[in-house]
C-alpha cells in the first residue's frame, strides 16, 4: 500500500506498521500467480485501494482461496477485516462457507457489514477489538482463520485463536516478513524494532507449538500457515 500522507494514516487507520517509507516487500511469485475473482469484488477491491482502504493483495488472497478450498472450510474468521473484501471474496468462492469478519474501527465496520450483507444468512461482520470479540466465540467454533489485525497483537491473540481453532483447522498470519524486516532482507527501522520484535515472537510461538503444525510462506508480504494437530 503506498500512501504520501503517513502519520494521518497511522492516525486513521491505528496502523502500527504502516510505514511507506520503504517499498512494500513483493514476492517472486507476485508476476506468476494471478487472481481469480468476481467483477464485483475486483471493483471493490480496486475502489478500496484508491481510496487508501487496507485491502489484502492479489497473491495472499488468491491463497487464501485455494487453501480454503482445499481444506474444504465451512467456517471462516478474518481477524481484522477492514472492508472486509477478503471475507467477501472466500464466500463467495465457497458457497456452504459461514464467514464471521472482526473489525474495531466503526467506519470499517460498516462497510464490512454492507459488504457481507450480500449473504445474510452465512456471513456476519462484528465490530470490536479481536481481543474482546473472540472471548465470544465457543471453543473449535472455526477451521479456517485469517489474521490479519495490527501486527502487534498477532502473539498476544494466538491463545485465543488457538482455542477457537478446530484441530485439523488452519491458522493463516498476514504480513509476517512484513517489507522483509523480520527475514533479514530488508534492515527495519529502529522505531520499527518493537514491531519486528512482536512479529519474531508470534513466528517463534507458531512455529515451537507442539500443537500446530506451521510452515512460512515467502508469498506477498509473508504468511504463516499453521495447521492445529
Ligand atoms: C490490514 S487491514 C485488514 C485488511 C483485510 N484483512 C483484507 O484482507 O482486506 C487490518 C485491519 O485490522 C483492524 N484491526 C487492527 N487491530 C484490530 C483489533 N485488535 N481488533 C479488530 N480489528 C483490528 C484495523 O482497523 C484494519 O482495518
Amino acid at each position: 500500500m503506498q500512501n504520501d500522507n503517513k502519520n494521518d494514516k497511522e492516525i486513521q487507520f491505528n496502523y502500527a506498521h504502516f510505514d511507506t517509507s520503504v517499498p512494500e516487500r513483493k514476492s517472486g511469485t507476485a508476476g506468476i500467480n494471478k487472481l481469480s475473482v468476481s467483477e464485483n469484488v475486483a471493483t471493490l477491491r480496486a475502489e478500496a485501494r484508491a481510496k487508501q482502504i487496507p485491502v489484502a493483495d492479489d497473491e495472499t488472497l488468491g491463497f487464501l482461496i485455494a487453501l480454503a478450498h482445499a481444506k474444504n472450510a465451512k467456517s471462516i474468521l478474518e481477524v481484522g477485516c477492514a472492508h472486509a473484501l477478503t471475507s467477501l471474496a472466500l464466500a463467495e468462492s465457497l458457497p456452504s462457507a459461514r464467514v464471521t469478519a472482526i473489525e474495531k474501527d466503526e467506519n470499517f465496520y460498516a462497510a464490512a457489514r454492507e459488504n457481507l450483507g450480500k449473504f445474510p444468512n452465512r456471513c456476519s461482520a462484528l465490530c470490536g477489538d479481536a481481543a474482546d470479540v473472540l472471548l465470544s466465540f465457543k471453543d473449535g467454533s472455526f477451521d479456517f482463520i485469517f489474521l490479519d489485525c495490527a501486527k502487534v497483537q498477532y502473539i498476544k491473540l494466538l491463545p485465543q485463536l488457538k482455542r477457537v481453532l478446530e484441530r485439523g483447522g488452519v491458522l493463516i498470519a498476514d504480513d509476517v516478513l512484513l517489507n522483509g524486516w523480520i527475514n533479514g532482507e530488508v534492515p527495519p527501522p529502529a522505531k520499527r524494532k518493537m514491531l519486528v520484535a512482536h512479529i519474531r515472537e508470534y513466528l517463534d510461538a507458531v512455529t515451537d507449538d507442539g500443537e500446530l503444525i506451521t510452515s512460512v510462506v515467502g508469498i506477498g508480504d509473508g504468511v504463516a500457515l499453521s495447521v492445529k494437530k
